[in-house]
């Protein structure tokens, strides 16, 4: 098996601080990476829509001189004729060099990396973790704020379903003196695990349904779209869709200096007229999200080549309990082991979607 991203956790900060330099070498010279990656191909597996993350991945391969086998969703793949997600990581092994894959459900990444012999990168798994949209974040963050450190980042809008929430807070957690404001309704707060690494890491952070209040206070406001998809109620969906539109006059209250960043799609969650607004980065950010993928997928090859070990996640137990996340990847894959990591108060934790059990 060979090493993959699952979430952002998978690299050390180190490790993300040399995909951003290299992204930004790329970024002034990228004849020098033109050929870096001859030959060799990266399959697009999405079987949930995207436009930009999957556009992205493919624009970075032909970049780096590569080429591209696409899915482009799961009706027209054997997903549809009921294949697992582990039988299509090793098949698609067989055909291609290096695999992005999203999936609608929690944990599907991590399946597939761990059946695959060659890297997986997590385009989205779910509702739970999105990591090659954080790196591109990070990139994002460095280039308009010349810095990760010291920052005050207020994240605004579904924090439950937005996986890039949470691999956002994971990876920013790391950087020193990053404080969170969680802008969201309650129904919508960020899952517990998020809250349970928070609270160990010592990470200040406070939660809020003022989006006004706030902004006076960011350095980064992050916006994100309610996500319909997840919703298992369509009525909930419909009294929380409007909860925050970002307008010029909300902007007004925020610093000279704040960016602000969406992975977009956006819906209503942002006026289109905050568009002229210099602070609005989210159209910078879709282009870095380019760059970033290069660095990414140009590491993994590599180390593929050099036959590093992946890392290893911690030992777990297996069969003791049921997964009671209904959108888990175990929730479907009759073959897969229910695998859990022993909480330290008690409880346990699922292997593929974090929740608790
Ligand atoms: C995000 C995603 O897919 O999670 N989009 C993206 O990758 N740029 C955010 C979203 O869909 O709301």
């Amino acid at each position: 098996m060979k090493r993959s991203l699952i979430d952002v956790t998978d690299l050390t900060v180190a490790e993300i601080e040399a995909l951003i330099a290299t992204a930004l070498d790329i970024i002034a010279d990228p004849g020098r990476y033109a050929h870096v990656c001859d030959g060799k191909k990266l399959a697009t597996l999405f079987f949930e829509p995207s436009t930009r993350t999957r556009l992205s991945f493919e624009a970075a391969m032909y970049e780096l001189g590569g080429h591209v086998l696409s899915v482009p969703g799961s009706a027209v793949s054997s997903a549809a004729k009921g294949e697992s997600v582990a039988d299509t990581a090793k098949i698609v092994s067989c055909y291609a060099d290096i695999i992005a894959m999203r999936h609608p459900r929690d944990g599907a990444a991590l399946v597939a990396a761990e059946n695959a012999s060659i890297p997986v990168i997590n385009a989205g798994d779910g509702g739970h973790c999105h990591p090659t949209q954080t790196l591109t974040d990070l990139l994002t963050i460095r280039r308009e704020k010349d810095r990760l450190d010291g920052l005050t980042l207020g994240l605004c809008g579904d924090l439950k379903y937005g996986r890039t929430v949470h691999s956002l807070i994971n990876a920013m957690s790391r950087y020193a003196g990053t404080r969170f404001v969680l802008i969201s309704p309650d129904e919508l707060q960020v899952p517990g695990y998020v809250y349970q690494h928070l609270d160990e890491a010592g990470i200040p952070y406070e939660v809020t349904a003022d989006l006004e209040g706030a902004l006076p206070r960011l350095d980064v406001l992050y916006m994100t779209r309610i996500q319909r998809e997840r919703f298992e109620d369509a009525a909930e969906y419909e009294r929380l869709k409007d909860s925050y539109v970002l307008t010029p006059d909300k902007m007004r209250l925020g610093k000279p200096d704040m960016i602000v960043l969406h992975p977009l799609p956006r819906v209503n969650e942002i006026s289109v007229a905050v568009d002229a607004d210099p602070r609005a980065a989210y159209f910078r950010q879709a282009l870095n999200g380019k760059y970033i993928r290069m660095a990414l997928i140009l590491k993994l090859l590599r180390e593929a080549a050099a036959d590093l070990p992946r890392r290893e996640r911690p030992d777990a137990v297996t069969g003791r309990h049921v997964c009671r996340n209904a959108r888990c990847i175990s929730a479907v894959e009759q073959e897969l082991p229910q695998v859990f990591y022993p909480l330290p108060g008690g409880g346990c934790r699922c292997k593929y979607c974090e929740s608790d059990a």
